[in-house]
């Protein structure tokens, strides 16, 4: 879990950005009061996942290991609990995160067990320190490794797809599912197990072939399964395979800022700046604003469908990468522009439906998702003004 205030001189006031994050907050919570009612009777099994076009509730899709967002939606009542400590939230959560537990108890379908993991129990644990949480997460963490492959030296994203890419597939988006296993080795003091090592072990291999020399990320590494040697780089939910796809890089800039949190190892710190300056530079380059459209090289530029989810995912980033190095002010500023954006009528979903942003894109190329509103915007979104609002002084 990050907390706030680290190394630099950054500052956190009020007055920087006049941003006014209660307010925000309480947008949020009332938001998750609707959706709540809208749920009535629960059925704990079923996540909210989207919301399409002029929808005014959740479309919701059953907990399952090959449901990637099953967690999202009880991180979202645990964070809004730790805002508003309601009971009827708080109640909501518990009940929605013990349906993960069938899929922890499961083998492990994919790497986004990470992701399901992460955000239901490991979020639960940190906010009430429930002991059954913290050993249902160390469980994942444990099933998790499974799916490492020593002789590529990361975990494999996809077991279902290798014929499909001809070899070991590793997506950018595990960088994410690293977080399970840093914390599960620091839950056990590092006495166990070789989860450091193994999450250290992608981290680097990631860094040595997943990215071009500017620092923008294919979205998919295919290796060799027998040499382990890096075949090529292509893209599964992006543009093309050159492109940049903005969650894809947003992923990257996440993940590499939680590594250095971990193992405060500069050449990690040094490239989630590298990760990032590029995204930030084409943000600057493509976008009207700090949200960037879905993937930087759609030829349709500023026309093309907007990704709310990328902008709550790097905003969240950069409230820690700014803590970490001597010219955080910068990344800080960036983050707190992209939450004020985000903060805007233009993506708040305010009274068209009950989610917190609308203008996410899911799968553009398989035509699923687009211009919608997605629950891991909403995740990122609030875990982000949580951080801003820890981080003021
Ligand atoms: N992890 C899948 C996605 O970012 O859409």
């Amino acid at each position: 879990m990050f907390v706030g205030n680290h190394v630099s001189g950054v500052v956190f006031t009020k007055e920087i950005g006049q941003f006014n994050v209660n307010q925000q907050l309480a947008y949020c919570s009332s938001q998750v009061d609707k959706a709540l009612e809208s749920l009535r009777p629960y059925d704990f099994t079923m996540m909210p996942r989207n919301i399409l076009r002029e929808g005014r509730t959740w479309n919701l899709r059953k907990a399952k290991p090959e449901e990637w967002c099953s967690g999202f939606w009880p991180g979202i009542l645990w964070m809004a609990f730790d805002y508003n400590k309601s009971e009827a939230v708080n109640k909501a959560a518990i009940g929605y995160t013990e349906a993960i537990a069938p899929i922890i108890n499961s083998p492990v379908f994919d790497h986004d067990l990470g992701f399901i993991a992460i955000n239901s129990f490991l979020k639960g644990y940190e906010v009430t320190k429930n002991e059954h949480y913290k050993q249902l997460a160390l469980q994942a963490a444990d099933s998790l490794i499974t799916l490492f492959t020593p002789t590529v030296g990361t975990i494999l994203s996809w077991p279902r797809h290798v014929k499909d890419y001809g070899g070991h597939n590793t997506i950018m988006d595990n960088m994410m599912n690293l977080e399970l296993l840093f914390w599960a080795d620091k839950e056990r003091h590092s006495q166990t197990s070789n989860l450091y090592d193994i999450a250290v072990r992608h981290a680097d291999t990631t860094m040595k072939n997943h990215f071009r020399p500017d620092g923008s990320c294919y979205h998919v590494a295919v290796y060799d399964t027998l040499t382990g040697k890096f075949i090529k780089g292509v893209t599964h939910q992006g543009y093309a395979d050159y492109s940049m796809w903005s969650r894809g890089q947003a992923w990257a800039i996440y993940g590499y800022t939680m590594v250095y949190r971990y193992t405060k190892n500069k050449r990690f710190l040094d490239f989630a700046q590298k990760v990032t300056d590029i995204y930030l530079k084409r943000l600057h380059e493509t976008s009207d604003d700090m949200v960037p459209i879905w993937d930087m090289d759609d030829s349709r530029g500023i026309a093309a469908p907007k990704d709310a989810s990328a902008a709550c995912v790097v905003a969240s980033a950069l409230l820690e990468l700014c803590q970490y190095v001597k010219d955080g002010d910068r990344y800080r500023d960036a983050a707190i522009q992209m939450l004020r954006d985000l903060s805007t009528a233009r993506y708040q979903s305010r009274d068209k439906n009950v989610s917190f942003l609308m203008h996410s894109t899911g799968h553009h190329p398989a035509g699923s998702e687009i211009d919608a509103s997605i629950v891991y915007a909403d995740y990122y979104y609030i875990e982000a003004l949580l951080k801003y609002k820890n981080l003021l002084q």
